[in-house]
C-alpha cells in the first residue's frame, strides 16, 4: 500500500474506534468477515515478503521449551500453523475477530486450535509463555484502544513469558509506546528488517518474573 493509502487506512480504523469498545468490536468483526470473503486476502501463501516476515519471526525467537503459545489476530492461521509445527510439544491457540477467517484456519495444517474473540474486550483464558501479535495493532485506532490492547497483551503473559510483535517500521515504535511504558515489561530485543521498501520490526518484550 502507498503512504497515502496507509494514511487513509489508519484514518478509517481511527474513525471506527470513536464508538464504544464493544461497538468497535462489532464493526471490526463485520469488516474482517467481509475482508475475508475470499481466501488468503493478504496472500500469505504466495507473497515472498509475507513468507520472509513469518520465517524471520520464527528465526529470532529465543530457544525455550514453550508450552502454551498464543497468536493474536491470526487471520487464517498461516503463521499459527508454522509456529505450531516449529513447537509441536506446545499447545498453540490462534485467536481472531473474524469467524470466517477462523473457519479456514481450523481446516488444517497443524494441531493448533482456534477461537473467535475480540482482543479489546475478551480473553482466551489462562496465561501463555509465548504470545504473538503481528500486523494487527494499527487496526485498533485511537490511543485509548491501543492502551486497552497493550494491557490485555500483558495480562496474557505468564511471568517470564515473551510477547513478540511484528509491525511496519518505524510505525511500530508509536504502536508500542504503552508497552514501553509498562513497568511489568522489559523490551529485550528489536530486529529491524529494512531490506525491502516495506521495513518491519520484530520486537520482543518479556514480562518480568514479579511483574
Ligand atoms: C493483517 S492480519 C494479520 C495476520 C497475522 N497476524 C499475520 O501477520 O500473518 C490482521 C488480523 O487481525 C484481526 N483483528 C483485527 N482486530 C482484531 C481484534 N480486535 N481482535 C482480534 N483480532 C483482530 C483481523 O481479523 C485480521 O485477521
Amino acid at each position: 500500500m502507498s503512504a497515502a493509502g496507509d494514511a487513509l487506512h489508519r484514518m478509517l480504523f481511527g474513525v471506527m474506534s470513536v464508538v464504544s469498545s464493544r461497538g468497535q468490536g462489532r464493526l471490526l468483526g463485520r469488516y474482517f468477515d467481509w475482508w475475508h470473503r475470499k481466501p488468503d486476502p493478504w496472500n500469505y501463501h504466495g507473497e515472498p515478503y509475507e513468507k520472509h516476515k513469518h520465517q524471520r519471526t520464527i528465526e529470532v525467537l529465543p530457544a525455550r521449551p514453550y508450552t502454551r503459545i498464543l497468536d493474536v489476530g491470526c487471520s487464517e492461521g498461516t503463521f499459527t500453523h508454522l509456529v505450531s509445527a516449529a513447537y509441536p510439544q506446545a499447545e498453540t491457540l490462534g485467536v481472531d475477530i473474524s469467524q470466517r477467517a477462523l473457519s479456514r484456519a481450523a481446516a488444517g495444517g497443524s494441531s493448533a486450535r482456534f477461537l473467535a474473540l475480540d482482543i479489546l474486550n475478551d480473553s482466551p483464558g489462562g496465561s501463555f509463555d509465548l504470545v504473538f501479535c503481528a500486523e494487527t495493532l494499527y487496526y485498533l485506532g485511537r490511543s485509548g484502544r491501543l492502551r486497552q490492547a497493550s494491557a490485555r497483551l500483558r495480562t496474557l503473559l505468564a511471568p517470564g513469558g515473551l510477547l513478540v510483535l511484528t509491525h511496519p517500521w518505524p510505525e511500530a515504535r508509536h504502536l508500542y509506546r504503552c508497552l514501553d511504558a509498562d513497568t511489568a515489561l522489559l523490551r529485550t530485543a528489536e530486529h529491524v528488517d529494512d531490506e525491502s521498501d516495506r521495513p518491519f520490526a520484530i520486537t520482543i518484550y518479556q514480562r518480568k518474573a514479579d511483574g
